[in-house]
This record gives C-alpha cells, structure tokens and sequence, in this order.
C-alpha cells in the first residue's frame, strides 16, 4: 500500500489506516504501523531500514551482510571510501538472495568529483560490489578535492557538472536513484538552483538524538527529497549516552523494545531511512524490529531531541575547506 506524507510517499506492505491531525509545529500522521519502504520520484520502493557499513572493519563487514540479508534486511548502504564494497559484494553473492531483491546505495567520493572521473569511479564500485547497476548513488559530501591538492574551488561551490554526469549513469541504466550526503539547506538550493533534469531523490545526512535537525527534515518533506539517516544512535562516540536517556529508556520499558530499537523506531516515524551499523549478529538482528511509538511517546522523544543545543558528531570541514561547510 502506498499512501502520502507530507510530501513524500510511504509504502507498507501491511499499513492500518491511521488518523492525520494537525500539530502546533507540524502536521503528522499517526503511524499504526512503521512504512516498510519509501517511494522516491523514479516510482522505485527502498527500504526504510539498512545496514550501514561506514566503520564496518573488512573482517568483519562480510558476516554482518550475511546476517543482515538472512535477518531480512534487503538495503545495504555503503560507500567506495568505505573501503569494504569487496567483502560487502562476496557476502551479497554468497548470500544467494537475487540482486533485484536488495537495494544498494554507494557514494561518490571527494576525489573523483570531475565529470571525467564520474564513470570510471562508479564502474570501481560496481565491480567491487558484483553488480552491474546501484539503486542509489550520492555525492559523498559537498566537496571536490583530489589527494594531496587544495579543493576545487568551483566543483566545490556549485557540482553541477558532477550532477550532470551522475544524470548520465542514469540514462545509461549504471544507476537507477540519484541523490547527495551531507548537504545543508543552502547546498541542497544551489543544487537544485541548475537545470536538473534529475533532481536529488535523496539526502544522507547525520540525524540522531543530539542533532535532530528539524529544519532540514521539513525542507526536505517539503522538496520531495527523503532523508537518510546516518549515525542513528549516535555514532561510536555517543551511543551509549543515547541509550541511557531517560525517555529512552522509559519508552523501551513501556513498550518493551530494546533502546536500541526504540531511537530506530522514532527515526522511521520522522519520516526518514535509517542506517543503523553495526557488526554484532545480535544487534544487526536486533535493529530490524521495528514498531511505531505511541503519538505521546513520540512526541515525548522528539521534544527531547529538540530541546537541547544541537551537536554535531561528523564535521570533516577543517581536514579539506577553509570553511565549515556546515555554517
Ligand atoms: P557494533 O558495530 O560493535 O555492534 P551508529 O549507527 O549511530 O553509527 O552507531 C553504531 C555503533 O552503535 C556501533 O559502535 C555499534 O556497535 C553500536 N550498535 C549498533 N546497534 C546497537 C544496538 N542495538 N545496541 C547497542 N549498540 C549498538
């Protein structure tokens, strides 16, 4: 079943009618059940759950993927910077489950940003992956910077020539979606400022207890472009102090979910992908049970996450730029 919500489509193999309501700073719905998957603009259904793979060590990323994919997980996010797409390509052919039944996202990276580069980059991680298309493709940051150079200083400032490129791969059937990471607002306008001919399905961004960025999940309900959630929890750093909150864990109590599963659970009703990682059996099991919070509890937890001053786990500025590009 697919249905509308605040501009982007949910589809969900088993929704229950739910009731709309008009809040005092947003308008939601009242999710009975958790969409399975997001409908982007190409009509294309992707799971609202994936493993992420960033931080996934080689060893260990392959078994993850195995148990993910027997688990039920069919949405595996990764990137070529990763550096893992080999072992997540030979867990994925080893796992036996047919290619068109999982949804692969890769990342374009900083270095091969100039439209020559585009192709070959892609074709390194299609091979990598044992695939001869991706599902999604994203401009890894918003940043063109070759190893060892300064940045490319208008690459940097307007990618519209990486964009038209990536449109390209489209045409050419190498890739299905197109979208960005770590694009603010203001990056997201100066991109679809251009002739887009494709305009950005997705935008893969930090969101998590301490950066809830409301903002920019409005936005990006109002442009038709769906969020994507990375460091869910928290990342490394923060896992634990998310996992001990207290409305955390007064709503896993209540609900009897694990913490875990309850910030999952919350990212999903935002209205977002979430990309949990991790590369403990249990947990990667642990993290696809899913089930909608309460509008109360929701809004308990959202409320939370809103009332601090927002801090930013991920912010590689300084390492390429002269500038935050998140200012
Ligand atoms: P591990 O990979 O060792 O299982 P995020 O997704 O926010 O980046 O967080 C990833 C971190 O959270 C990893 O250190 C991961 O550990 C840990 N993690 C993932 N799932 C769970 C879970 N269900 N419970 C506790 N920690 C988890």
């Amino acid at each position: 079943m697919v249905t509308s919500f605040a501009g982007v489509r949910y589809a969900s193999k088993n929704r229950l009618p739910g009731r709309t309501f008009a809040g005092a700073r947003q308008q939601r719905r009242t999710l009975t059940t958790l969409p399975s998957h997001y409908v982007l603009p190409s009509g294309d259904q992707i799971p609202a759950v994936a493993l992420g793979c960033w931080r996934s060590a080689r060893d260990d990323v392959g078994e993850a993927v195995k148990t993910a994919l027997k688990a039920g997980y069919r949405h595996i996010d990764g990137a070529w910077i990763y550096g893992n797409e080999g072992e997540v390509g030979q867990a994925l052919k080893y796992s036996g489950v047919p290619r068109r039944e999982v949804w692969l996202t890769s990342k374009l990276w900083n270095a091969h940003k100039t439209p020559e580069d585009v192709e070959p980059a892609l074709n390194d991680t299609l091979s990598k992956l044992g695939t001869d298309y991706l599902d999604l493709y994203l401009i890894h940051w918003p940043v063109a910077k070759k190893d060892g150079q300064p940045y490319d200083k208008t690459l940097t400032a307007d990618p519209y020539p990486t964009w038209q490129k990536l449109e390209e791969m489209v045409a050419k059937g190498k890739v299905r979606n197109i979208g960005v990471s770590n694009f603010n607002i203001p990056k997201l306008d100066n991109l679809i400022a251009n002739p887009l001919k494709i305009k950005p399905a997705v935008n893969q961004v930090e969101l998590n207890f301490w950066l809830p960025q409301p903002e920019l999940l409005e936005y990006a309900k109002r442009n038709s472009i769906l969020l994507e959630a990375y460091s869910p929890l928290g990342s490394e750093g923060k896992v634990k102090e998310t996992l001990a909150l207290p409305e955390v864990q007064a709503i896993a109590h209540e609900m009897g979910m694990t913490r875990a599963q309850v910030i999952i659970s919350w990212h999903i009703q935002r209205g977002t992908v979430v990309l949990p990682k991790s590369v403990t059996p249990a947990r990667v099991v642990e993290n696809l049970q899913v089930r909608a919070l309460p509008p109360a509890l929701f809004d308990k937890l959202e409320a939370a996450a809103r009332a601090h001053p927002p801090s930013r786990g991920l912010n590689p500025s300084t390492n390429w730029l002269d500038y935050d590009m998140f200012a």
